[in-house]
Order: structure tokens, then C-alpha cells, then sequence
């Protein structure tokens, strides 16, 4: 089949379009052939092998492990493992390939990939292959913010920054979808998009800083992380939550060792002292859970994917190039 291949960490030109041998399904495994893939933050971290604790995490310690990048697919079940009860050949389906929340390529860059069954769902009838590939990872990430972090009711008022982003873009409808009042912060080039997708307030952050309106809001979903969080708690009502993505803006505001994840630690270790830190969580939300509430929001129109630019397979290298370079409206998408 083809895939794209990577031998070594480095910038887009270690991607490679070469012909590799079909991956193999393990029990619970179900092989996919490939119709579309997306593109995230974090397929470019472990493009880079960057920052290096990942390497050690297990991605590969010298060269990725697996070579072949990326981890959201859509496409059609070509055949499944012996313990796979909940999809058979021919069925369209879409979801992660990867278990967990690996920091780990996941072969989604390619023909055929392998996924986990409890990572996919079937496909909604009213979304594309290529809507679908686009919501896996920054969904599940959105879902764990917006409905088990912030366990948002009707009426609550939601501020999520970084709105015009992949995770953002998600974020801001699954609010609405629950009901709250939505406020979309990002620049200005992508807040007619932020608008789009139901936000009911916009504010461009290279104009105003939304700490200091002297607005609140029951749950702050913060992406870039530019604030900290004492002045994130200035926006928050006493009772409300502060959710950190976390966004290491493709090398420019990480250290090369350690990322984001000090500052990731620190709010867990803070959390059992401050009220509007979540409860720490050591593992995800159930995935496959998490899959289905996706599928029922995709098919309800809840949650719309949007989709800025599509590239075919040969051309991952020029999607992440214009991924990294920050002017993507919602998702990057592969075609295969
Ligand atoms: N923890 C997890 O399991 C998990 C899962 C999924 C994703 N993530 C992380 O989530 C992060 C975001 O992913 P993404 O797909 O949303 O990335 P993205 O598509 O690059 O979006 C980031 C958004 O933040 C905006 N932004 C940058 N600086 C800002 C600022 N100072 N104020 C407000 N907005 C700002 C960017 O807009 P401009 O570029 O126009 O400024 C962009 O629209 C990634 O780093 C990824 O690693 C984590």
C-alpha cells in the first residue's frame, strides 16, 4: 500500500510517500481502508520528536516506532480481528487509531491503518469521510474539557480561547450543544468562522485581552495557555472552571525538553486547593464512550466539522507546513 513514512524526527521533509506492506490487525483491531485522515498539534510533535520527552514516552526513543504519522481516520472496515463484536466489512466508520492518549504516530498517513475497536464508531450517514476524519483527537480532547470538566448546564456562560483552532472550533459547539452562552477568542482573521459555528460573542486577542473585561464565566477553556492562572480566575465566577489544553504553538512557546507539561502538572498538583481547577483525572474519559456521544452530536448537526483546506496523501508534508503556520480556520484534512 502507500504510506507516508518517516526514518527520523525532523521538519516536514522526513515525510516520505513510499510503498509499505498492509498492517496486520491484532485481535481487537479493525483494519480501515483509508478515505481521509486529519491533521493536529500533535502529529507535528511527534514528526519533530519534539519536546524529547515524548521520545521517551513511547514514540520511539531515536526514530519513531511506528513510522508511519497520524492518528484520526475516516474510511470503510476492510477486515477485523477474531474478538471484534461491534463492526464487520463494508461498514463506514471513523475514530483514532491509536490507544489512549499516546503521544505516538499512528499509521493514519496511509492506504490502510489499524484501529483499536473501541476507538472507532460507525461513520454518520450526513457527514463525509472527510467530516469525520477531521473531529477524532480534537474532539475527544473537547469533549473532555466541555462536558466532564466543565459539566456545563443550560445557560452557563463559556469562554473558550483559542476558538479558531482545531480543539477550539469543537469546543465552541459542544457548549452551544449544551446549551451555554458562548464567547470565541482568536484573531481576527478567524472570528467570522467562530461566529459561524454558534459562538454568540467574539473577541480578538491582539485587541483585547479577555482577562480584563470584567466579564465571568462558569468555565474557561483555555488552548494557547497565555495567561496565567491567576488572571485567568479574574474571569472566572467563584463557582466556575479553568481547563488547560495547553499549546506549544509548534515549537515557539515550549521548552525543547519538557513542553507544556510543568505547567500541566502544576495545576493537577493545585487542584485539590483551588475550586475552579478540575478534579485531576489520570486517564482519559472512556473512548469508546466519548466515540458515541460524537457520532450522536455529528448526526444530530450539533457539531458540524469545519474544514479549512484538503490535501491528497503525497502531500502531507505541504498540510503540515500550513497547519504550522497558524492560519488554518478549524481542521487540516488528508484525502486518500
Ligand atoms: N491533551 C490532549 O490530549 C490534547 C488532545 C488534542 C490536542 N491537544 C493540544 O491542543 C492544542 C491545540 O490544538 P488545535 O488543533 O486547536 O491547534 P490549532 O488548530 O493550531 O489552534 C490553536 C488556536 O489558538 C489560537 N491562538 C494562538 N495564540 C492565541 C492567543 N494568544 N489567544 C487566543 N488564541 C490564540 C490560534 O490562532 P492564531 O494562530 O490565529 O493566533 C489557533 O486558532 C495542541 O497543542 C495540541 O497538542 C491536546
Amino acid at each position: 500500500m502507500k504510506a507516508i513514512v518517516q526514518d527520523n524526527y525532523g521538519s516536514p521533509d522526513v515525510l516520505e510517500l513510499r510503498e509499505i506492506d498492509k498492517p496486520v490487525v491484532q485481535d481487537d483491531e479493525v483494519l480501515v481502508r483509508v478515505r481521509a485522515a486529519s491533521v493536529h498539534p500533535d502529529v507535528w510533535h511527534v514528526m519533530t520528536g519534539l519536546p524529547y520527552v515524548l521520545r521517551m514516552m513511547g514514540a520511539g526513543l531515536r526514530r519513531p516506532k511506528n513510522p508511519v504519522p497520524g492518528t484520526d481516520v475516516a474510511g470503510i472496515v476492510e477486515s477485523v480481528g477474531k474478538h471484534v463484536t461491534r463492526f464487520r466489512p463494508g461498514d463506514e466508520v471513523f475514530g483514532e487509531t491509536i490507544r489512549g492518549q499516546q503521544w505516538t504516530n499512528g499509521g493514519a498517513y496511509a492506504e490502510y491503518a489499524t484501529a483499536p475497536e473501541d476507538a472507532l464508531a460507525l461513520k454518520p450517514a450526513n457527514v463525509t469521510f472527510e467530516q469525520a476524519a477531521a473531529v477524532p483527537t480534537s474532539a475527544l480532547i473537547a469533549l473532555a474539557a466541555v462536558r466532564y470538566d466543565g459539566k456545563i448546564q443550560p445557560g452557563q456562560k463559556v469562554l473558550v480561547n483559542g476558538a479558531g483552532g482545531g480543539v477550539g472550533a469543537v469546543a465552541v459547539q459542544l457548549a452551544k450543544a449544551l446549551g451555554a452562552d458562548v464567547t470565541g477568542v482568536d484573531s481576527a482573521n478567524k472570528l467570522d468562522m467562530v461566529r459561524s459555528i454558534g459562538a454568540d460573542r467574539v473577541i480578538d486577542y491582539t485587541q483585547e485581552d479577555f482577562t480584563r473585561r470584567g466579564e465571568r464565566y462558569d468555565l474557561i477553556v483555555d488552548i494557547p495557555g497565555n495567561h496565567s492562572l491567576s488572571d485567568c480566575r479574574r474571569a472566572l465566577t467563584p463557582g466556575g472552571t479553568y481547563v488547560l489544553i495547553g499549546h506549544d504553538n509548534y515549537g515557539h512557546g515550549m521548552r525543547r525538553w519538557v513542553g507544556s507539561l510543568p505547567r500541566m502538572f502544576k495545576l493537577m498538583a493545585m487542584s485539590p486547593f483551588v475550586s475552579q481547577l478540575p478534579d485531576v483525572r489520570f486517564s482519559a474519559p472512556d473512548k469508546k464512550e466519548s466515540m458515541a456521544v460524537l457520532k450522536e452530536l455529528l448526526e444530530s448537526g450539533k457539531l458540524t466539522p469545519h474544514i479549512d483546506r484538503t490535501y491528497p496523501l503525497s502531500e502531507v508534508p505541504e498540510a503540515i507546513r500550513y497547519l504550522q503556520e497558524g492560519h488554518a480556520k478549524g481542521k487540516v484534512v488528508i484525502t486518500v
